[in-house]
């Protein structure tokens, strides 16, 4: 598996030129990237995560201008990408009539997820395209978000596809995916933007089942983000064989396997960490990971919400 480096980034370019899958590093976490206007390509994307095909992928642009050839842009989102693109935020808006991007992209929809990504690697390389991205988190369907060029080699060892290294991803948790087709924003997958920051922006803001009626994002699947193990979440004491995902100061006799998401007790700095000790502690070493519990608010309920696809009945 070719891992590239940041001098080679016109490597993995050409590879997306040449309608060729290349993963590559966002802000958030890494993306399974491929031109979006391809429907082989898409196919394939879909075909190597062995991803449901209902569940419709996000299509990263260089910002709103290129956003608004495939999107019928609106007063939400120019609001919105003001305030937060490029950045952890995706955007769902109706598709532009004549939108070239594939279907299959977005499951047959009539809506399409667009983001524009704050990774600099990222961004050079939309520029050399004049295609956007459809990019899911490159992790085989169903497994946990890679944040590392490394977790991806793991997620997808034994095939040939070209890895852009750009280091850890310094957000660690996907976007925040927002419906902009009604008269307020409405969250449908919480992310690292915060409920509070979009509050900030507009008041009305509110997140999916709250208030019911909202669409569902069909990616929210039950079960996901999932290690190998079991997880159980709200640990107060450890079980026999457990590993420990702490956070805080720990009230009881930790094991030797603990990873502490932060000990401070810092939201931002646990979501970057989360994906990669799940990962670190997923070993069938362990009987379980037991995860400490984590305040309900901010960054904390992205984080409560994989954790609890983690935890979710295989
Ligand atoms: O941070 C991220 O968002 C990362 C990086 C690579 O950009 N991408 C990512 O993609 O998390 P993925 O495919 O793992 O998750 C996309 C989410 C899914 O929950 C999907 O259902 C939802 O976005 N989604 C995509 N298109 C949608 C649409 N038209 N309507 C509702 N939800 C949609
Ligand atoms: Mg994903």
């Amino acid at each position: 598996m070719p891992i590239l480096t940041q001098t080679f980034f016109q490597r993995a370019v050409d590879a997306l030129l040449g309608q060729q899958l290349v993963a590559l590093p966002t802000e958030t976490v890494y993306g399974l990237a491929g031109d979006a206007t391809d429907d082989d390509v898409v196919a394939r994307i879909f075909a190597l995560k062995g991803r449901p095909s209902f569940n419709p992928l996000i299509i990263h642009v260089t910002g709103p201008a290129q956003a608004m050839l495939h999107v019928q842009w609106n007063e939400l989102a120019e609001q919105l990408a003001a305030a937060f693109w490029p950045g952890a935020l995706t955007f769902i808006l109706p598709r532009a009539t004549d939108c070239p991007i594939s279907l299959l992209a977005s499951a047959g929809l009539d809506t399409l997820a667009v983001r524009c990504p704050a990774h600099p690697l990222m961004q050079q390389v939309l520029a050399g395209l004049d295609f956007p991205l459809a990019a899911p988190s490159a992790n085989r369907s169903g497994r946990i978000s890679p944040t590392s060029a490394e977790h991806v080699e793991q997620e997808f060892a034994g095939t040939d596809l070209t890895i852009l290294d750009g280091g850890d991803s310094a957000i660690g948790l996907e976007s925040t995916v927002v419906d902009l087709t009604g008269d307020a924003p409405v969250i449908v997958r919480p992310g690292s933007v915060t409920l509070e920051q979009l509050q900030a922006i507009i008041p009305s803001t509110s997140v999916q089942g709250a208030s019911g009626g909202a669409i569902i994002s069909p990616g929210q699947l039950a079960s996901h983000y999932a290690p190998s193990i079991p997880v159980r979440l709200n640990a107060t004491q450890m079980r026999a064989g457990e590993a420990l995902l702490a956070f805080g100061d720990i009230p009881f006799e930790a094991p030797a396997a603990t990873l502490n998401l932060s000990e401070t007790g810092d939201l931002v700095e646990a979501a970057a960490n989360l994906f990669a000790y799940l990962r670190q502690l997923d070993s069938p070493e362990h009987r379980a990971i037991a995860v400490m519990p984590i305040a309900q608010m901010g960054i904390g309920l992205a984080i409560n919400d994989r954790l609890s696809r983690a935890a979710a009945g295989r």
